[in-house]
């Protein structure tokens, strides 16, 4: 019996140097199972004379009772051991340029606006930011759309409580700009806007872009602003486009005028995508009407804006016929850009 007890100490002994779950299991195993030196020990009892009897049982019941409190504390650490190596092995990297062997350009949209943003800042214009959950005074009244003018109509949106709404166009950033910087202005933001619209070419959510330009004095001109936007309008598109200017309304801008391109999926020949008028409305763009700045505090300044639709500009540029598969996260489409 006695050697058996050294037996089972020596197990105890090998406990401490196990590493891994197989090898714990199968110790287990040896001292407890069926077949166990701790369990033959209990079993060869019977053999051992009465008066040793009760202290060879107590010694066993303390290898046991020791065994199992090892065994448990061995168990935890090899769990916390083995769930350390996972994190890190299974850790990602989300800095990696190439996961799974695709690569990115972008989203296509992002693409686009990086473009566009990379057109106007060659030239010196700030890029700007604001708010996307706006109030009334920045979204309509400041921009000469006072409360009940037909012209808020256009651009139902989504309110929140105390007048502030999801902005229905990039036009605010303007208006804060104006408020908020020195002249000369020469500015563009582009970011999210929201509409209640849903069609295969309108989103509730979706993109725009947009330029201002203020100086001192009443010389800026649409002559300026028609130079800037051909030139633009042909560096999206390529040289060959026609582009045309057509007189147009909006509250914030007296001239104003809608850009419109010559089709480039027929040529101008006149097809379905053109309405068969051979052309295409690209963005929208004026005169800063006076009562704009009368709004924000600017006095004796002249300026022009102009505004564009993210998504239009790359359904046109790319040929995509339905904005929601901007949204649709099919990487069947977005790995063809
Ligand atoms: N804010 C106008 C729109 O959303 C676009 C625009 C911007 C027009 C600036 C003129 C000048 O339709």
């Amino acid at each position: 019996m006695q050697q058996q007890i050294a037996l089972i100490e020596d197990s105890l002994k090998q406990l401490h140097m196990v590493q891994d779950k197989e090898s714990l299991e199968s110790l287990r195993i040896s001292l407890i199972g069926k077949k166990g030196l701790i369990t033959q020990a209990f079993a060869q009892l019977t053999n051992i004379d009465k008066d040793s009897k009760k202290q060879v049982a107590a010694q066993i019941n303390q290898l046991r009772k020791t065994f199992e409190q090892d065994f448990a504390r061995k168990k935890e650490e090899i769990t916390l051991k083995e769930l350390e190596i996972r994190l890190k092995k299974e850790k990602i990297d989300s800095s990696l340029f190439r996961a799974n062997g695709f690569t990115s350009n972008g989203h296509p949209l992002s693409q686009m606006r990086d473009m566009i943003v990379d057109y106007f800042v060659e030239l010196n214009f700030s890029l700007q930011d604001g708010p996307l959950i706006e109030d009334d005074f920045h979204n309509f009244e400041a921009l000469n759309m006072p409360k009940f003018h037909p012209a808020r109509n256009m651009q139902d949106t989504f309110y929140f409580r105390d007048s502030m709404l999801l902005r229905t166009h990039t036009s605010p950033t303007q208006i804060r700009t104006m408020q908020t910087s020195e002249l000369p202005i020469r500015m563009i933001c582009a970011g999210p806007t929201f509409r209640r619209d849903y069609d295969v070419t309108h989103s509730p959510m979706f993109h725009q872009c947009e330029g201002l330009v203020v100086e001192s004095g009443d010389h800026i001109s649409f002559a300026h602003l028609k130079h800037i936007l051909e030139d633009f309008v042909k560096y999206i598109f390529g040289e060959n486009i026609n582009v045309r200017f057509r007189s147009s309304f909006f509250p914030f801008t007296e001239p104003s005028a809608e850009v419109d391109v010559s089709c480039m999926f027929c040529e101008a020949k006149g097809c379905k995508v053109c309405s068969h008028t051979g052309y295409l409305e690209v963005l929208g763009c004026g005169v800063v009407d006076g009562n704009v700045f009368k709004a924000v505090g600017l006095e004796g300044v002249s300026g022009y804006a102009f505004g564009m639709g993210i998504e239009r500009l790359t359904m046109l540029k790319w040929g995509i016929n339905d904005l929601r598969s901007f949204y649709e996260t099919d990487l069947r489409i977005l790995e063809q850009f």
